[in-house]
């Protein structure tokens, strides 16, 4: 359904200089940089698929959207989805996509939200049955009945971001991009959304490609899960193998029978003592049966578990760590 090769987006970023004499220079000799916002990515992304695109602020996220919803024409490399290049046919494109770009609505400021969703149905010419049974759906699953008639301008956040899903749903687009589509919202409210995008998904086999920052968001919605980083595409696979390859230590939580004496175990560290449970963290590659019978030849053992580190700490670690320079 999206089949995306090698592609590239670069910015040449002109550079500003405070004096005067390099600001002349910069007039005659061209003093400018290339960004590689995107840099040769590739991925390809199946029917009713749901993928959440990861990434730290700037690493590439919204260009790549940018790039599939056809906003932007790529520097280089090859995009189809659903047999469209996104920027070339973009009238007929846009009808099988839709699209909420968190930091900005699609709505109409002044016109009551409704205007703005019959605007959208002439644009997309939806036939009016269509148009009604979706609306009536939507006004459910969405609660769009209080602020139906007030315009985009005076809606919370989080009634903006409903209003905007449903406006990009009712032509019933078979491609549904979403860049932050809970930035910004309480938890309440994003619960809300997430719900609401799962439920598309599984009802009607939208394919979803989900941008955030949000770990939760990526943990609720997608088994996929794709990590871009200054351009480059670091991971793309389950969300439990980036885990894997990612994740930093596991801990090893004890209840002793009585306070440990002599308590040392190779392979491992001791993170926390409190009364006589004892957290211990470890390396992805030990094995914790070897741990465990280790401790038992020792010590009377009450109780015991492994925990994994949480997909957001993973992530943090990927993020502080740099990856691209290791
Ligand atoms: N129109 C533009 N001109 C110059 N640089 C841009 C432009 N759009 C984005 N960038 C830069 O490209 C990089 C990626 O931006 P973006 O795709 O918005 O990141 P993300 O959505 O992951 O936060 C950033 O460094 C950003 O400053
Ligand atoms: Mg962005």
């Amino acid at each position: 359904m999206i089949q995306v090769e090698n592609l590239c987006k670069h910015f040449e970023i002109r550079h500003r200089h405070k004096n005067s004499w390099a600001v002349l220079r910069n007039f005659l000799k061209r003093d400018s940089s290339t960004l590689k916002a995107v840099d040769d990515i590739s991925f390809s992304i199946q029917k009713g698929e749901m993928v959440g695109y990861l990434g730290p602020n700037g690493a590439g996220k919204s260009t790549t959207l940018k790039m599939l919803t056809g906003l932007l024409v790529p520097t280089s490399g090859r995009l189809e989805v659903n047999g469209f290049v996104p920027w070339q046919s973009r009238q007929k494109y846009v009808a099988q996509i839709g699209a909420v770009f968190g930091q900005r609505s699609s709505l109409w400021w002044d016109l009551p939200t409704i205007e703005s969703l019959e605007l959208l149905q002439h644009i997309y010419k939806i036939p009016t049955a269509r148009f009604s049974s979706n609306l009536e759906m939507f006004k459910k699953l969405l609660d769009l009945d209080e602020f139906l008639q007030s315009p985009a301008r005076s809606l919370s956040l989080g009634q903006r971001m409903r209003a905007d899903l449903c406006a990009a749903l009712m032509h019933d687009p078979a491609i549904l991009f979403l860049d932050e589509p809970t930035i910004g919202l309480d938890v309440v409210a994003k619960q809300r959304i997430r719900e609401f995008i799962q439920q598309i998904n599984q009802d009607r086999g939208t394919t979803i490609i989900l941008t955030t920052h949000d770990m939760a968001d990526v943990q609720k919605l997608c088994t996929r899960a794709m990590m871009i980083d200054h351009g480059k595409l670091l991971f793309d696979g389950a969300l439990s193998d980036l885990q894997n390859r990612f994740g930093g230590q596991r801990r090893l939580i004890v209840d002793f029978e009585e306070p440990p004496t002599q308590l040392k175990l190779a392979n491992a560290t001791i993170i926390s003592q409190e009364a006589l449970r004892i957290t211990f963290a470890f390396a992805r590659e030990t094995r914790v049966a070897e741990l465990i019978s280790a401790l038992t030849r020792d010590h009377a053992i009450r109780d015991l578990r492994v925990e994994e580190p949480e997909i957001e700490a993973t992530i943090r670690a990927i993020y502080e760590g740099n990856l691209l320079s290791a």
